[in-house]
């Protein structure tokens, strides 16, 4: 397994794989890897010969206050994960690599941005979008993956590849959970072993709400509701969302018809954690 640092190596070694016909699939990362990483690893190298892993915590997607400092970076076992996943690059950059002269160009995605996590991140999704931009820009994969766990962020990249006529595509993996439903997370390390159990009501109230919306409830107030009672019972979960809206374009509904996300963020403890399930009616 290579370990590239510099734009340069990465661009020599994906020139190679191409003159080879290998097909590129490409996970970006911001390291602390976990099975969640590893399945879209895993569905990398299903489809692609050559599979290019980044680890890069990037500082424009953080506001300030942010976790930016204290988010894990356990380098060598990442690399380790990597190796044993039989990843072929892995592109481990510096800031000062990835943002050489600072930054004054940004892509923005408008209105799929405004909603959920973009409402209580301001600036969020526009680092998101410009740092899988660069990343694009230099790995030049044939096919990305990334986690339906941040699916309001799969949603946007998706629909910047669309827009800008990026020559690649969009793969978008399931949620890896850990066996009491939680979603896998680097930040599930912030939680202690009290708030690491009441976490797995935040799932709870997902599935509640799929087995409403199974038999027959679709007015979203009356979801909401529901899951909001549930998680009441527990005091240390602060939630900061939960929003039921169209899958597609991420606006309110009054009613399921076709497809929905139920999406929802919450703080507990030092941790904030996001999860979702897509329902349909
Ligand atoms: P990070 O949080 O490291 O996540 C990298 C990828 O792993 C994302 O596509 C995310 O959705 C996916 N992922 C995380 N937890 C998952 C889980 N439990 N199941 C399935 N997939 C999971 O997301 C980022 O980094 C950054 O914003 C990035 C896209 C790298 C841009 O900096």
């Amino acid at each position: 397994m290579q370990v590239a640092e510099t734009i340069s190596s990465v661009r020599k070694a994906v020139k190679a794989a191409h003159r080879r016909s290998k097909t590129i699939g490409f996970v970006p990362t911001m390291g602390a890897l976990h099975v969640g990483h590893l399945s879209l690893i895993e569905a990398a190298k299903k489809d692609c010969d050559y599979v290019i892993v980044s680890i890069f915590v990037n500082p424009t997607q953080f506001g300030p206050g942010e976790d930016f400092q204290k988010y894990p970076r356990p380098l060598e076992k990442d690399l380790d994960m990597c190796r044993k996943a039989g990843v072929d690059l892995v592109f481990a950059p510096a800031p000062a690599e990835m943002y050489k002269s600072g930054n004054i160009t940004w892509v923005t995605v408008e209105k799929l941005t405004d909603p959920l996590c973009g409402r209580s991140r301001p600036g969020h999704f526009r680092g998101v979008t410009t740092v899988c931009a660069k990343l694009f820009n230099i790995v030049g994969p044939d096919l990305a993956y990334f986690g339906q766990k941040d699916a309001q962020q799969a949603i946007v990249i998706r629909r910047m590849v669309e827009d800008l006529n990026m020559p690649l595509q969009i793969v978008i993996c399931p949620t890896a959970r850990e066996p009491d439903g939680l979603a896998v997370s680097s930040r599930n390390k912030y939680l202690n072993a009290d708030q690491r159990k009441d976490a797995a009501a935040l799932y709870r109230s997902l599935e509640k709400c799929r087995r409403m919306v199974e038999a027959g409830t679709t007015d979203t107030a009356a979801l909401a509701a529901e899951m909001r009672k549930t998680l009441g019972e527990f005091p240390a979960i602060e939630i900061e969302y939960l929003s039921i809206v169209d899958a597609e374009t991420l606006e309110d509904t009054d009613r399921i018809a076709g497809r929905a996300l139920v999406a929802l963020a919450a703080r507990l403890g030092p941790a904030r954690l996001i999860d979702n399930i897509i329902v349909e009616a």
